[in-house]
């Protein structure tokens, strides 16, 4: 695995897993994982479809036990029989289930009554005030768009105003408009929270996260800052897509001195990792020269999050 540890000044912990693992069945779900995410951290969770983001979420929210392994939150054992944490942590899971047959305000209601909440209606209130429901709270469930019933899921992870939130693949789905509004929906709400985000979009994480988690197989694989992850891309070397309007020769390319791979994506376009410290899109030029092929693109590709995530977990 690789990891940062130094990048944390591990003081108040608002999520603590310890050596996690889970079966279903035969099936080895999560294998031994264990992080700590501290308090006021917003993390980015981030993993291949079936790598275990899921189970590890309903797990650290008490709805599925480990089979192996135990999860604090603020320092409180998370048991399916303990309720004192339940008060300290907001869930919002996969694929949001809602009632469609109940208005806004009834279900928010229902949901402060679960954690007996003193002044319920004002606490409803404000909510739908914080996520933005105002215009739509007069409305059926069933009858919201896709960013209006994500907003009534964030609504009640955050009714009883928890200090950590996990928020399972909160932006799936929804129109770019959307996607914007619950992104600064969550950027705001997070100022004072600890929040664990699982998501498929790399760029939101580079835009909301301060922190990224990537599980590729039940196993953490990487941990660290959002800077010193896109940073692992340097070690990766320079990439650059060179496409030509001739066909490309894979067998030359790859025996140059300053290049460590090619990466064929059609017969005239094709990515190069260099084997040098130095830009190599000069000596490509050149040697495009030299072999008479005519340059239609030749550019660096930017060290992002995405190609850290391809590169570990293809
Ligand atoms: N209830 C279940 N019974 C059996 N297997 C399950 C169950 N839930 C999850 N799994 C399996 O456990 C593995 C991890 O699933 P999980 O849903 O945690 O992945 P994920 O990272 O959330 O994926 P995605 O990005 O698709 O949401 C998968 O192989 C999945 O099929
Ligand atoms: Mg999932």
């Amino acid at each position: 695995m690789i990891s940062f540890p130094s990048d944390y000044y591990i003081c108040n912990m608002s999520i603590s897993v310890s050596n996690i693992s889970k079966y279903y069945g035969t099936q080895k779900a999560l294998n031994n994982v264990s992080i700590e995410v501290a308090s006021g951290e917003i993390v980015g969770f981030l993993g291949p479809n079936g790598a275990g983001k899921s189970t590890l979420m309903k797990i650290i929210t008490g709805y599925i036990p480990a089979n192996l392994g135990t999860a604090n939150i603020c320092g409180m054992l998370v048991d399916a029989y303990a309720t004192k944490f339940r008060s300290k942590i907001g869930y919002l899971p996969e694929h949001n289930p809602l009632y469609p047959e109940m208005y806004i305000r009834e279900y928010l209601g229902i949901v402060a009554g679960f954690y007996r909440l003193n002044n319920k209606k004002e606490k409803v209130e404000k909510v739908i005030e914080i996520t933005g429901l105002t215009p739509e709270a007069h409305k059926k469930i069933g009858a919201l768009s896709k960013g209006y019933r994500q907003r009534v899921g964030l609504a009640q992870a955050l009714i009883h105003d928890p200090e950590v939130l996990i928020l399972d693949e909160p932006t799936s789905g929804l129109d770019p408009n959307q996607l914007n509004d619950i992104r600064n929906l969550i950027t705001g709400i997070s100022t004072n929270k600890t929040v664990l985000l699982s998501t498929h979009i790399m760029q939101e994480v580079e835009a909301i996260c301060n922190r990224v988690i990537i599980i590729n197989n039940g196993s953490i694989i990487a941990d660290g800052s959002t800077q010193r992850i896109k940073e692992m891309s340097l070690g990766l070397g320079q990439q650059v897509e060179l496409a030509t309007l001739e066909p490309l020769d894979t067998k030359y390319l790859t025996e140059l001195s300053f290049v460590a791979s090619v990466k064929l994506e059609t017969a005239n376009r094709c990515i190069i990792t260099s084997a040098t410290e130095a830009d190599i899109r000069p000596m490509l030029f050149k040697m495009a020269v030299e072999k008479k092929l005519t340059i239609i693109s030749l550019y660096e590709q930017s060290r992002t999050i995405e190609n850290v995530f391809r590169d570990l977990t293809r």
